[in-house]
């Protein structure tokens, strides 16, 4: 029996000792995905595989060409002063085990002249878009965006090409 809980709130020591930078629009968006894992929210296996959906990579990568493509480059590959987000390096670093990494880092530094800025969702649905070009297969479930959930997760295989 796989042991399904409610969505334990996101501790701000937790949260600390994840967070790549802090700002102070970062320590917002903390409250704020604090609040949101304390309403009565969607029970997920703590450990599971947990993916995407087609339709969240999709909101995604409207939200990427609005947010992160003037630095990043509309097929992801960066420039002289921008690392791509596509590659080898960047699925060694972002596209293997936990989901975690590839969230908090663009919800924690990104976008660099704001970082923070965005919702959870969004920033969610930004980080599925970047799986979806990174060989991770999308599934029937969100990516959440609860810090707990996306720790103790893992992602699926990536694709072979
Ligand atoms: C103003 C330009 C700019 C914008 C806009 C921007 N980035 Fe970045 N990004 C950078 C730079 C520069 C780096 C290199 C690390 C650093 O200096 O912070 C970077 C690094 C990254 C990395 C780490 C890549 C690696 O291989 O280490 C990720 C992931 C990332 N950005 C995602 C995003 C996302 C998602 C958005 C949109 C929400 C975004 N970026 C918007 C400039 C930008």
């Amino acid at each position: 029996m796989i042991p399904y809980g409610p969505v334990r709130p996101v501790t701000h020591e937790k949260w600390k000792s994840l967070v790549i930078r802090s700002t102070p629009k970062f320590r917002s968006l903390v409250l704020g995905l604090a609040a949101a894992t304390l309403m009565p929210a969607m029970a997920w296996a703590q450990g599971a595989t947990i993916s995407y959906t087609e339709a969240q990579a999709d909101r995604g990568e409207d939200a990427y060409a609005e947010h992160c493509e003037v630095c990043h480059g509309s097929t992801l590959s960066g420039s002289a002063e921008t690392p791509p987000l596509v590659g080898t390096g960047f699925r060694n670093r972002f596209a293997t085990g936990s989901p975690l990494a590839l969230f908090s880092y663009a919800a924690t530094a990104m976008p660099q002249q704001a970082p923070g800025s965005l919702t959870p969702e969004t920033y969610a649905d930004i980080t599925a878009y970047l799986f979806s070009r990174n060989r991770i297969p999308a599934g029937d479930a969100e990516l959440p965006f609860d810090l707990d959930v996306l720790g103790a997760a893992t992602l699926p295989a990536q694709i072979t090409p």
